[in-house]
């Protein structure tokens, strides 16, 4: 089993990635993170020193390496889906899951979210309503590319789990 978490910023990759690894007793992968560790820098200081693609080429490479792991589910940043054949390499080597949340609980959540995100420091929640939408038109495409879409305001993990089972 290997499944991939993606969607926007905010979208509730991480909580429902932990939450299903405790479900399906697997191990869970959050891409950030393991990129922060890989390369013993924080994204924020990626992003700042290295600018966005030193980051992308790190989160690709790093996106290669767990989908040699079995028995995971990952949750990947905001932006992976988007660059380089990172949707394909998702798709061709487990399933992927699209959390597609609505703008306004996107936007409500990262407003307080305690998680510093470079793309977005500093917006008040009205830029953050039009940044979100704008980007969005760019991002669905890779997004859709996904086998499973969900919708919704708010995605429970019952209805992944329900996406998985139908896959088996
Ligand atoms: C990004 C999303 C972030 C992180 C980076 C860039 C994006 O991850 O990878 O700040 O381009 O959408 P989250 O989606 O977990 O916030």
């Amino acid at each position: 089993m290997r499944i991939f978490l993606i969607g926007y910023m905010g979208c509730g990759k991480s909580t429902m990635g932990r939450r299903l690894s405790q479900l399906l007793d697997v191990t869970f992968i959050d891409l950030d993170k393991y990129i922060e560790e890989k390369y013993i820098k924080t994204v924020p200081r990626i992003f700042a020193e290295e600018g966005e693609e030193a980051f992308r080429e790190k989160e690709r490479a790093s996106l290669k390496e767990v989908a040699e792991f079995d028995e995971v589910i990952v949750a990947t940043g905001g932006g992976a889906p988007c660059f380089f054949d990172n949707m394909k390499v998702m798709n061709e080597t487990g399933l992927c899951v699209f959390l597609d949340v609505e703008t306004e609980v996107l936007a409500d959540r990262l407003i307080h979210s305690k998680t510093e995100r470079p793309l977005i420091k500093g917006k008040s929640q009205e830029e953050l309503v039009a940044f979100i939408e704008e980007m969005m038109e760019q991002r669905r495409p890779f997004y859709e590319k996904a086998k499973c879409v969900l919708q919704g305001k708010e995605i429970l993990p019952e209805q992944v789990l329900a996406e998985i089972h139908t896959e088996k």
